[in-house]
C-alpha cells in the first residue's frame, strides 16, 4: 500500500497500458480518477477497480483543466493516453502528424500544464510520462509518433527540472512492444504492420511481446515514495529493446 493517500490522475486508463496502471495504483491504495474519451470503457475499468472516472480529451486543453478542476488536486499524474497511425512517412499527410502529435505530445503538455499548479501547492508531485522506445530508437511506420514521444521524454526532464524546488519529481518509462489493441492494431496494416511487431519482438533480448501489467509495475515504483530521489531520468520497460 505504498500510495495510500495519494490522488492519481491515469489519462487513456480505459484500456491497454492505461487499465493496468489504473489497477496497480489502485490495488497500491491510491485514490484513481480514470480521464479518458472513451467514457464507457473508462466507467467500466474504474467500477472494476473502485476508481472514479471524468472524461478526458488530452488534445483539448480545456478538457484537462476541467478534470482538474472537477477531479484534483492530484499527487500523481501519469500520462498515458495515446495513440499511432501506422505507415511509412512519405505516406503520411500534416493531417495526420497534427492527430498523431495532438495526442501523444500536446495531449501530455495539456495535462501537465493543468495537474502542476496543485502539486506545487502541495510541495509534493509525480509525474509519470509513458513515453515509448520508439522516443529513444526511432520505429519504422511510426516517425510522427517516434518524434512526439523523442518530445515527452525531453518534456519530462525540464519538468524534473522546474519541479524540484517543489518535490515534484517527473520520469519516463520507455515501453518496448506490449501486448494491447494499439500495438495489435498495427495488423490492421497488413504486411508493414505484422513486420513491425515481428522485428520488434526479435530486437528484445527477450523475444517477447511485454505485459500491460510490466509496465503497470514500473509506473507504481515510480509514483512511490521508493523512487524518491529518482528524476529526470527514462526507464526503459522493454526487454532490453533500448539497450545501449
Ligand atoms: N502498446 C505498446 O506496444 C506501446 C509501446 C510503447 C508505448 N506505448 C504507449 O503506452 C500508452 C498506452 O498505449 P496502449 O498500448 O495501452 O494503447 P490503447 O489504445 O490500448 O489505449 C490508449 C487509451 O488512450 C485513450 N485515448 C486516446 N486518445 C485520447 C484522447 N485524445 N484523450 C484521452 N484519452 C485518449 C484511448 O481511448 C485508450 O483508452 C500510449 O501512450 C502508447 O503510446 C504503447
Amino acid at each position: 500500500m505504498r500510495l495510500e493517500g495519494r490522488r492519481a490522475l491515469v489519462t487513456g486508463g480505459a484500456s491497454g497500458i492505461g487499465a493496468a496502471i489504473a489497477a496497480r495504483l489502485a490495488a497500491e491504495g491510491a485514490e484513481v480518477v480514470i480521464g479518458d474519451l472513451n467514457d464507457d470503457g473508462a466507467a467500466e475499468v474504474a467500477s472494476e477497480i473502485g476508481a472514479a472516472a471524468g472524461h478526458l480529451d488530452v488534445t483539448r486543453p480545456e478538457s484537462s483543466i476541467e478534470l482538474v478542476a472537477e477531479h484534483g488536486p492530484f499527487s500523481i499524474l501519469v500520462n498515458n493516453a495515446g495513440t499511432d497511425e501506422f505507415g511509412f512517412f512519405t505516406d503520411t499527410d500534416p493531417g495526420q502528424w497534427d492527430r498523431v502529435l495532438a495526442v501523444n505530445l500536446v495531449g501530455v503538455l495539456a495535462c501537465t500544464h493543468a495537474a502542476l499548479p496543485g502539486m506545487q501547492v502541495a510541495g509534493y508531485g509525480r509525474v509519470v510520462n509513458i513515453a515509448s522506445e520508439a522516443g529513444r530508437v526511432g520505429s519504422k511506420g511510426s516517425a510522427v509518433y517516434s518524434a512526439a514521444k523523442g518530445g515527452v521524454i525531453a518534456f519530462t526532464k525540464v519538468i524534473a527540472r522546474e519541479g524540484a524546488r517543489f518535490q515534484i519529481t517527473a520520469n519516463a518509462i520507455a515501453p518496448g512492444p506490449i501486448e494491447t489493441p494499439l500495438l495489435m492494431g498495427a495488423l490492421e496494416f497488413g504486411e508493414l504492420g505484422e513486420k513491425v511487431i515481428e522485428t520488434m519482438k526479435a530486437g528484445t533480448q527477450l523475444r517477447r511481446l511485454g505485459q500491460p501489467e510490466e509496465v503497470a509495475a514500473a509506473v507504481a515504483f515510480l509514483a512511490s515514495d521508493d523512487a524518491s530521489y529518482v528524476t529526470g531520468e527514462t526507464l526503459g520497460v522493454s526487454g532490453g529493446l533500448g539497450m545501449v
